[in-house]
């Protein structure tokens, strides 16, 4: 590809077998980047690198779960062994878990699950990729995937919401250790997006499905490639002199905050729908 945005670029994606992450593989992969996705799920992962193949695209797809330390050395290992560098990495693990439950009931288990997927693991990943992205020839980027829910509070998986805000504190100061070797990082914090861990269609019925547009502002639920394009951005020249903050990738919900459009279409801060979408998933064992 001749002018791709990030041609010959080596970018990692971890999770990048499916969802947000398997989106922005295919997205970094048509503006010509070399692709190194990383993931726990064998079976997504063979049929992402099919796709890969087929379309003709470089892909390296490494089987890793990134919440065990000595499996993402040896990722790391095998990125410097066949490329000997790495100019962008796309922190994309992230998991609920299903542990939907009041914080009173969340066991010790629970609190450290959570903070092992949706935190531990990213600041491994980054330490363990800085030698890698020291050793690229321009400008490297890191980019972090948070959550909305880092930005409002959210009943029942309070364990969740925090970490995914504590990536935006670990951003800030890590772009400020690592600006001087020209490496960037950031976050996006996306809204509900369709996806095999985050299935809207399941919690409202279809009857409410529709109404989404009354609590997003933009009309829907986002896509992955709503977030992948985000993802580009970050990853691309295109935000060159951004580093240490947050693209909220999420249709305009967070500055709704608790505002929603009524049926007849003006806006209200009471509730007009009673179902209790993911929330109703609460699970006490
Ligand atoms: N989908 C949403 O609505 C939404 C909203 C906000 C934030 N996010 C965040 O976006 C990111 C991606 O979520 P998604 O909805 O695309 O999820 P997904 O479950 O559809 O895809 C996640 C991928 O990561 C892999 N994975 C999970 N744990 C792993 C591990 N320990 N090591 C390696 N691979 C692992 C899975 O096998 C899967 O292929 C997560 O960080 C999630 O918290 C998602």
């Amino acid at each position: 590809m001749a002018d791709g945005l990030l041609n010959n670029k080596v970018a990692l994606v971890t999770g990048g077998a499916s969802g947000i992450g398997f989106a922005t593989a295919r997205q970094f992969a048509d503006e010509g980047a070399q692709l190194i996705i990383a993931d726990k799920n064998s079976e997504k992962l063979i049929k992402a690198k099919n796709w890969f193949i087929e379309h003709n695209y470089s892909i390296l797809a490494i089987e890793c779960d990134v919440c065990d330390s000595s499996q993402v050395a040896s990722l790391m290992a095998n990125i410097q062994s066949t490329y000997g560098h790495l100019d962008i990495l796309v922190n994309n693990v992230g998991d609920f878990l299903g542990r939907i439950k009041p914080f009173v009931s969340m066991t010790d288990d629970d609190i450290d699950d959570l903070f092992t997927v949706n935190l531990r693991q990213l600041m491994i990943c980054t330490r363990d990729a800085i030698p890698l992205l020291m050793q690229a020839s321009q400008q490297a980027s890191v980019i972090c995937i948070s959550s909305i829910e880092g930005y409002r509070g959210m009943p029942n998986i309070a364990p969740y919401g925090a970490y995914k805000l504590g990536i935006e504190g670990f951003v800030k100061s890590i772009a400020l250790e690592l600006g001087p070797d020209n490496i960037r990082i950031n976050a996006i914090a996306p809204e509900t997006t369709e996806t095999d861990q985050v299935q809207p269609k399941k919690w409202i019925s279809e009857a409410n499905y529709p109404r989404v547009k009354e609590w997003i502002p933009l009309g829907r639920f986002g896509q992955p490639d709503d977030i992948a394009g985000s993802a580009l951005f970050l990853a691309s020249r295109l935000s060159q002199w951004i580093t240490g903050t947050v693209i909220h990738c999420d249709g305009g919900a967070l500055a709704a905050a608790g505002w929603y459009r009524t049926p007849e279409g003006s806006w209200t801060n009471t509730p007009v729908i009673t179902e209790s979408g993911i929330t109703g998933l609460i699970n006490e064992d």
